[in-house]
C-alpha cells in the first residue's frame, strides 16, 4: 500500500528511484512521482496512472541528481490525480508518505490559519506544511517535532533544499527499510526495491527517525535519543523479482510453487526419525495452550481456515480462525493459554498487526507465519515460521498461499507430535506424502493448456460459484477470491453442503459452478451436489481424482488430478483455481499483476 523509495549517493538518483518504484509498483499504482534536488532547487515530477507515464516524463526531461525520494500511490485521501500524487512539497521541503494521518483535518485548519495554502486533498500535503511550519534551520529537528504532532500511521522520507546532503526518514505503524552500501544509502517500503543494490538492511522500528547521508545512517527515537539498529544481511536473488520469461508475475509465481514448497520445508524435518523439527518454536511452550487463534486477512485467512482442519485433526487442539479486521473490534476471549497465530505474506497488514497487539496485551503467545524477513509482524512475534516463497510481486497471492498451508501442515504435525498424539511412524508417512507434493504439483501444472481452454469457454460469464467441502471448502473461497481479484467477475465460494440453503436459487444456464470433487470422505455428497446443479441447467467445471469416470458424465469440463490424501489435495486443487483465474483474466486482456483498486500490502486500516 503505497511504495516509498529514497536514495543518496553519487549515482543518478533518478534511475535508482525509478527502478525502485518499478519493483514497488505492486504496492500501489494509481499515480507516481519523484522529487530530486538539482541546482539548489527541488524538482518534482509526477503523473497519474501507471509508472510508465512517469517513466516517459523522466526519459524526456532526464533529471540528474544525487539525492531524491519517490512514491507510487494507492489512494486513501483524495482520488488519483496529479495534485494528489506524491511527493508533496512546502517551500523547499518535499516528502513521500505511506499511511494515513488521522488528525490531518485539525492540523490542516491550524496551518490554514497560519496562511498555508493546500493544493491537494491529501493528508500528506498537510505533513509537508507542518514540517515547514516547524522548520528553523534543521530538517531533522523539524521532522522530530512534527511526528509528535501527527496521529495515525506513517512512513516518511523527507528532503530539504537547504540540506541537500541528507534524507530524513520516520516510521510509525508503516514499514520502512534502509539499504546500506559504500558511499550511498537507500530507503524503501520493502526490500525488493533495493535488492539490486545491496544485501545489507536496517529495518526501522516503531517510532524511529533516521538520518541518511551518503556515508552514514543514524537512528534516533522520537525524543531524539540515538538508538542502535542492527544491520541484517538478507540475500534475495534479484532474478526472483523478475518475470524470467513468463507473461506475468502471477504466472511465474504459480509455476514457482514446487520450488517454494521445498524451500519452506527445507531443514525442518527428519524423515528417518519421523520428526518435524522447528527450533524456531523453542520459546513457545505448547503444554500451556488450551486453544489456538489464527488471525489473518484475505488469502492468508483462507490458509488459516485450512490450518484449522490440520491442527484440529493432528494436534487435537481447538482452533478459531478470525478475519483480522473483525477480530480487532470484537470482545475476544484470549489469555495466556491461547496461542495466537498471525498469518501474513507481507508481515505488514495493518489489521493483522492490530489484532496481534491486542492478543499480546491480553497475554497470548504470538506465533507468526510470514514470508517477509524482518517485517513488523515477525518482529512483534515470539516465534516465526518463515515461508520461503521468495518475493511475491503479483497482487493476487499464489505461492505465498500454498507455502502458508505447508507451514500450517508442518505446525500441526509438530504440535501433534509434541503432545504425543502422533507417532513417529505416522509422521514418517505424512512427511513422505508431503515430499511427493512438488512432483505432483508439476504434474498439475502440465494441465495448464487444458485449463486455459476451459478459461476461454468461461471468460464471458458474469458470475461463478465455487463449491468445496471440508478442507477444500477454503480452496473454494480462495478460487472465488482469485477470480474476483483479477478478472473482476463476480464469484462466490461456498461449502458444497450449504448450496441447498441459498446459492442453489442462483443456478441456471448462466451460472458456471466450479466443484472440487477430488477423492474425499464426502465425495458422494459432492457428487450429489453436482447432480443438483445439472438438474437446474447449471454448467459444472470439476476437479476429480485420476481414475474417476463418473463426474465426466455430467460435465465435459473435468480436470483429473493425481491421487493424494484429502488433506493434501488442497494444494492440487489450489493450483487449478489459480490457473483458471489467471487464464480468464489474461484472456480478457486485464492487468493480471496489478488489478484495479487492489494493493499487495494493505498497511492502512
Ligand atoms: C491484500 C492482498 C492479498 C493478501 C491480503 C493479506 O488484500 O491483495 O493478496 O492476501 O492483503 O495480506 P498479507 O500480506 O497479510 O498476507
Amino acid at each position: 500500500m503505497c511504495g516509498i523509495v529514497a536514495y543518496i549517493g553519487s549515482k543518478n538518483a533518478t534511475d535508482i528511484l525509478i527502478e525502485g518504484l518499478t519493483r514497488l509498483e505492486y504496492r500501489g499504482y494509481d499515480s507516481a512521482g519523484i522529487a530530486v534536488i538539482i541546482n539548489n532547487k527541488i524538482e518534482v515530477f509526477r503523473s497519474v496512472g501507471k509508472l510508465l507515464n512517469l517513466k516517459n516524463i523522466i526519459s524526456e526531461k532526464k533529471p540528474v541528481s544525487n539525492i531524491g525520494i519517490g512514491h507510487t500511490r494507492w489512494a486513501t485521501h483524495g482520488k488519483p490525480s496529479y495534485e494528489n500524487a506524491h511527493p508533496h512539497s512546502s517551500f523547499g521541503i518535499s516528502l513521500v508518505h505511506n499511511g494515513i494521518i488521522e488528525n490531518y483535518l485539525d492540523i490542516k485548519r491550524n496551518l490554514a490559519d497560519k496562511g498555508y495554502k493546500f493544493e491537494s486533498e491529501t493528508d500528506t500535503e498537510v505533513i509537508a506544511h507542518l514540517i515547514h511550519s516547524n522548520y528553523k534551520d534543521d530538517i531533522f529537528e523539524a521532522v522530530k517535532v512534527s511526528v509528535k504532532q501527527i496521529k495515525g500511521s506513517f512512513a516518511l522520507a523527507v528532503i530539504s533544499v537547504n540540506e541537500p546532503d541528507k534524507i530524513i526518514l520516520a516510521r510509525h505503524d508503516s514499514p520502512l527499510v534502509i539499504g546500506i552500501s559504500d558511499g550511498e544509502n537507500f530507503a524503501a517500503s520493502d526490500i525488493p526495491a533495493l535488492i539490486s543494490y545491496t544485501n545489507k538492511f536496517i529495518f526501522l522500528e516503531e517510532n524511529d527517525i533516521a538520518v541518511l547521508t551518503k556515508d552514514s545512517v543514524t537512528c534516533f527515537d522520537f525524543e531524539g535519543k540515538k538508538t542502535d539498529r542492527e544491520i541484517k544481511i538478507v540475500d534475495i536473488n534479484p532474478v526472483m523479482a523478475e518475470k524470467a520469461g513468463y507473461r506475468h508475475f502471477m504466472q511465474k509465481e504459480i509455476y514457482e510453487q514446487p520450488r517454494a514448497i521445498i524451500d519452506t520445508i527445507r531443514g525442518k524435518y527428519s524423515l528417518e526419525e519421523g520428526m518435524v523439527l522447528l527450533p524456531e518454536l523453542q520459546n513457545i511452550s505448547i503444554e500451556n495452550f488450551k486453544r489456538f487463534n489464527i488471525v489473518a486477512c484475505g488469502t492468508s485467512w483462507h490458509a488459516g481456515l485450512i490450518g484449522k482442519f490440520y491442527i484440529e485433526k493432528y494436534a487435537k487442539i481447538p482452533v478459531e480462525v478470525d478475519i483480522a479486521s473483525e477480530y480487532r473490534y470484537r470482545d475476544n476471549i484470549i489469555d495466556k493459554n491461547t496461542l495466537f497465530i498471525a498469518i501474513s505474506q507481507s508481515g505488514e497488514t495493518a489489521d493483522t498487526i492490530a489484532a496481534l497487539r491486542i492478543a499480546k496485551k491480553k497475554g497470548a503467545s504470538i506465533l507468526s507465519i510470514c514470508n517477509v524477513i524482518g517485517s513488523t509482524i515477525t518482529r512483534e512475534s515470539d516465534a516465526t515460521f518463515y515461508t520461503h516463497a521468495g518475493p511475491e510481486i503479483g497482487v493476487a497471492s499464489t505461492k505465498a498461499f500454498t507455502t502458508q498451508v505447508v507451514a500450517l501442515f508442518m505446525l500441526a504435525i509438530y504440535f501433534g507430535q509434541r503432545k504425543g498424539d502422533l507417532s513417529c511412524e505416522k509422521v514418517k508417512e505424512m512427511l513422505s506424502e508431503l515430499l511427493k507434493l512438488p512432483e505432483l504439483i508439476e504434474h498439475v501444472l502440465k494441465l495448464d493448456e487444458k485449463i486455459e481452454n476451459i478459461a476461454r469457454n468461461f471468460k464471458d460469464f458474469s458470475s461463478f460459484l465455487y463449491l468445496g467441502r471440508n478442507v477444500n471448502y477454503p480452496v473454494a473461497l480462495e478460487g472465488a477470491l482469485k477470480l474476483k481479484e483479477i478478472s473482476y467477475i463476480h464469484a462466490e465460494g461456498y461449502p458444497a453442503g450449504e448450496m441447498k440453503h441459498g446459492p442453489i436459487a442462483l443456478i441456471d444456464k448462466n451460472m458456471p459452478v466450479f466443484v472440487i470433487a477430488t477423492d474425499s470422505k464426502v465425495y458422494d455428497k459432492v457428487l450429489a451436489n453436482i447432480q443438483e446443479v445439472k438438474a437446474r441447467d447449471g454448467i459444472v467445471i470439476a476437479t476429480v481424482t485420476e481414475g474417476n469416470n463418473e463426474v465426466e458424465k455430467f460435465t465435459e469440463f473435468c480436470i483429473k488430478l493425481p491421487e493424494i490424501s484429502e488433506e493434501l489435495s488442497v494444494f492440487l486443487n489450489s493450483i487449478v483455481v489459480q490457473l483458471l483465474a489467471y487464464h480468464i483474466a489474461a484472456e480478457l486482456g486485464l492487468d493480471v499483476d496489478q488489478p484495479r483498486n487492489l494493493a499487495k500490502s494493505v498497511t492502512v486500516e
